[in-house]
């Protein structure tokens, strides 16, 4: 949702705010722009269209680009359409202010109609204007420096935001702050520089000393000067805490792959295998997971455990309810975070809440969490992003260590998070002894099976891009899965509808004959995901129904299937595994095949339409 870029320091800033934003593109493509301070006026370009738009137009104007201070947004439309007057960064009425913020201001309205009783008026449709003019306003009447300014500002401020402000009067500093959206500050050697991000990709080639602030916190950057970092309510000091950062760069590049979401189906092996590390030992039959282990009994005496989680993570969670219930006889339910932050859920102290997010920076989950923890619950997160808000803000949790996920199209944090809830349900289903000492060591065995089944599966490539070829004309698809897939058949229609904007439904199998049958004809592509051990013949019979119907049939079935493979157009196999554990594999082949349909569209598969990866207002 909006990416933020800046630096301040003795490099040319353009190439640094430039390359950071094309780094921060997923979070949103709608509109792009850059202010660079040339030591004497500010000069601004901004345009709707994409960072390569805003390049086209910063090259013909090479004088734009000279400057050592400079902040950049790559923009995710919420107030105003995207177009160029709307597009950041904006001006203060002076002209002296200049801002790029992150996040919604609810009260922008209100806040809009006062300023223009005093005088004000407003180029653009966004809330940001408002923002910037506020806080120029405050300055105003208190006389006082940016940095105050901008805190008693946010103060008049409803809503979530992350923003940088350049004031032209005193140009040898810039003025941060957050709530619930994210900002990282990237320290050069002896503070000789700094860098802005949403979050710390653009700055890893300068930098790997971070401050990522905390929500309802305040930074004032000056060159020369450790960062002052303050809370926005009481102004009182705050010690910034410097971390070192792990990340690589080559971690956030392609890397060869022609998309980032290629490379990152790619990486399941590994993802899968970093996910569980260190934590699952199949030889000494045990699952080490701190953040359980430390909450056993929390865990082990819930009456119920409620995940919640928006998108794919919410198809996760899905998983993680037939696992964990399956194996550790836990009663759990799944929930939109955005449903049970608004409809008064009835949550106790006996409940275990767990909160799933790739990005941890979810506006929904992060909410949902808040209000789980008021009543309460022991909150539990799964998560990506490393010292991320979610991340922070939960009890305790566990990391998934897929590595940064840079497709908008979510796939190597989906089947991370599933890793991450089998350890789970496996760890306590052995504690409850729910699940004998030897069915656990299989599940152990056959767990470390998995990365060299993905390995083999993503060999299928190209006959899954056959596939792709047949199809990439349907206008609708049906997904249908049974138990432990049904919601890989969630995922697949997902995926294909968010990168190829193809219309697909996901379905249980058997409730297909219950509504959707009526759409089925010789247009229609039904992708089955009819595993050995999953209701095998119950599956048939519903392709069976299918078949009788004049539909397509696309069906996923294990190593050495001989009945479907008969009734099936085609026919893709995954390797044998237990039940429990086919969505680590079944969901492979939808991934490839919305990618290759995506691609043969002529698609932009990394950054779809309207999408964003981190979604950071409600
Ligand atoms: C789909 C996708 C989204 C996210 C959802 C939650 O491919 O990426 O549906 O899964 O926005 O995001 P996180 O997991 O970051 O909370």
């Amino acid at each position: 949702m909006c990416g933020i870029t800046g630096y301040i320091g003795h490099r040319e800033a353009y190439p640094i705010v430039i390359n950071g934003l094309k780094r921060l593109e997923y979070r949103g493509y709608d509109s792009a722009g850059i202010m660079i301070y040339d030591g004497k006026n500010i000069q601004l370009s901004k345009t709707k269209g994409k960072v390569s738009d805003l390049e086209s137009i910063t090259n013909a104007s090479p004088t734009k680009k000279v400057g050592k201070i400079g902040i950049g947004h790559t923009r995710w439309a919420t107030h105003g359409v995207p177009n160029d007057v709307n597009s950041h960064p904006h001006f203060s009425q002076s002209g002296n202010l200049v801002i790029v913020h992150n996040g919604i201001i609810e009260n922008y309205d209100t806040l809009r109609k006062e300023l223009i009783s005093r005088g004000y008026t407003f180029k653009s449709d966004t809330d940001t204007e408002v923002l910037v003019n506020l806080i120029e306003e405050v300055k105003k009447q208190e006389g006082c420096k940016l940095g105050k300014a901008v805190q008693l500002a946010l103060n008049n401020v409803i809503g979530a935001y992350a923003i940088a402000v350049f004031d032209k009067t005193k140009p040898n500093e810039v003025v941060v702050a957050r709530l619930g959206s994210p900002i990282a500050i990237g320290v050069g050697k002896n503070e000789s520089e700094f860098f802005i991000a949403s979050d710390a990709s653009p700055f890893l080639e300068y930098t790997k000393d971070v401050v990522y602030l905390e929500d309802e916190e305040l930074a004032i950057i000056k060159l020369g000067r450790a960062i002052k970092v303050r809370k926005i309510k009481d102004d009182s000091l705050v010690d910034p805490n410097i971390q070192e950062l792990k990340m690589n760069l080559e971690e956030i590049e392609k890397g060869g792959y022609e998309h980032f979401m290629l490379k990152e189906i790619y990486e399941q092996p590994k993802a899968i295998i970093d996910t569980y590390r260190g934590r699952m030992l199949p030889d000494s039959g045990i699952i080490k997971m701190a953040g359980v282990d430390d909450n056993l009994n929390k865990f082990l005496n819930a009456e119920r455990i409620i995940i919640i989680a928006c998108g794919t993570s919410w198809h996760a969670g899905l998983v993680g309810e037939y696992l964990i219930e399956d194996m550790a006889r836990i009663p759990v339910e799944v929930e939109y975070a955005s449903e049970f932050r608004y409809r008064n859920p009835i949550i106790t102290n006996k409940d275990v809440v767990i909160a799933i997010s790739q990005s941890g920076e979810t506006a929904d989950t992060l909410a949902a969490i808040k209000l789980a923890k008021s009543k309460g619950a022991f909150v539990f997160g799964i998560c990506n992003v490393v010292g991320s808000s979610i991340a922070r803000e939960t009890h305790a949790g566990a990391y998934t260590h897929a590595g940064p996920e840079i497709g908008v199209a979510s796939t190597k944090a989906f089947t991370t998070q599933i890793t991450v809830l089998s350890l789970i349900s496996l760890k306590l289903a052995k504690s409850k002894g729910t699940l004998s000492d030897s069915a656990f060591r299989m599940y152990l065995q056959k767990l470390q099976l998995v990365p060299n089944s993905v390995e083999q599966l993503l060999k299928i490539d190209e006959k899954v891009k056959e596939i792709a070829n047949h199809y990439k004309n349907a206008t609708n698809c049906l997904y249908l899965g049974r138990g432990f897939n049904f919601p890989v058949a969630l995922e697949g229609a997902l995926k294909l509808k968010e990168i190829s904007y193809i219309h697909a439904e996901g379905y249980p199998a058997a409730e297909m004959k219950h509504g959707p049958i009526a759409l089925i004809d010789e247009n229609m592509p039904v992708f089955v995901i009819a595993t050995n051990k999953g209701h095998y013949e119950k599956v048939v019979s519903n392709i069976q129904e299918i078949k009788s119907r004049a539909g397509k049939i696309i069906a996923v079935v294990t190593e050495g299937d001989v009945t479907v493979k008969e009734i099936a157009d085609h026919v893709i196999e995954i390797p044998e595994t237990e039940e429990a554990l086919t969505p680590l594999l079944t969901t492979i082949p939808f991934q490839l095949l919305s990618y290759h349909i995506a691609v043969l569209l002529g698609k932009n598969v990394d950054q779809p339409r309207n999408l964003a990866k981190s979604v950071t207002v409600e």
